[in-house]
């Protein structure tokens, strides 16, 4: 039989404005004398960088490329494609990578070692969630919205099998 799982709320509407508001304004002090370039990690990373802009005062760009390990399982693969890499220069340029989650740290570690090639002016972390019990690479991430616990979670961006994207809040999947 098909496996069901039970969506528990983790993070309401109001505690992610909240957490993506303080973000905010750490980004906006931090490159005030700048125009960084955001890097969104698609897909799960769009509603949230989405949000984020809104609430950013500073002059910015977006770029995005998508990085896919997870291959449709609740287990990261190890081995990290680039869907869609970079369509423009980041040489000298400030750049803030925007991700749903950084769980193992792999795909991240990926992306840096892909982003440092080219050198830009400097690289920091946004980050919604992190799942720190997971880690497998140290990771350095400059702006965090919450730690979760050792769960699968969905919603606000974040899927399972391409589901559950369009919730508006976080939630873990439960087993039944
Ligand atoms: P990592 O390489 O293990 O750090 O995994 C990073 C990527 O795996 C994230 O960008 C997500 O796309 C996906 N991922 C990891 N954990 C979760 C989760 O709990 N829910 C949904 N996606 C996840
Ligand atoms: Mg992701």
């Amino acid at each position: 039989m098909k496996k069901q799982f039970n969506l528990k709320l983790l993070k309401s509407k109001k505690e992610i404005a909240a957490a993506v508001e303080q973000l905010a304004k750490k980004i906006n002090k931090d490159y005030q004398h700048s125009v960084p370039l955001l890097i969104g990690v698609l897909k799960g990373s769009f509603v949230f960088i989405a949000d984020l802009i809104r609430k950013l005062s500073i002059n910015l760009e977006i770029s995005f490329v998508e990085l896919s390990s997870y291959e449709n399982s609740r287990e990261s693969s190890g081995d990290v494609k680039f869907v869609k890499g970079l369509d423009i220069d980041i040489k000298n340029r400030d750049v803030l990578i925007v991700e749903d989650i950084i769980d193992t740290g792999i795909t991240i570690t990926s992306l840096l070692n892909y982003l440092e090639k080219k050198n830009p002016s400097s690289i920091r972390i946004c980050s919604l969630t992190s799942k720190p019990s997971r880690r497998k690479k140290e990771i350095k991430i400059d702006y965090l919205g919450f730690k979760v616990p050792n769960k699968f979670i969905v919603g606000y961006g974040l899927d399972y099998k391409e589901k559950y994207r369009n919730l508006p809040e976080i939630y873990s999947l439960e087993d039944e």
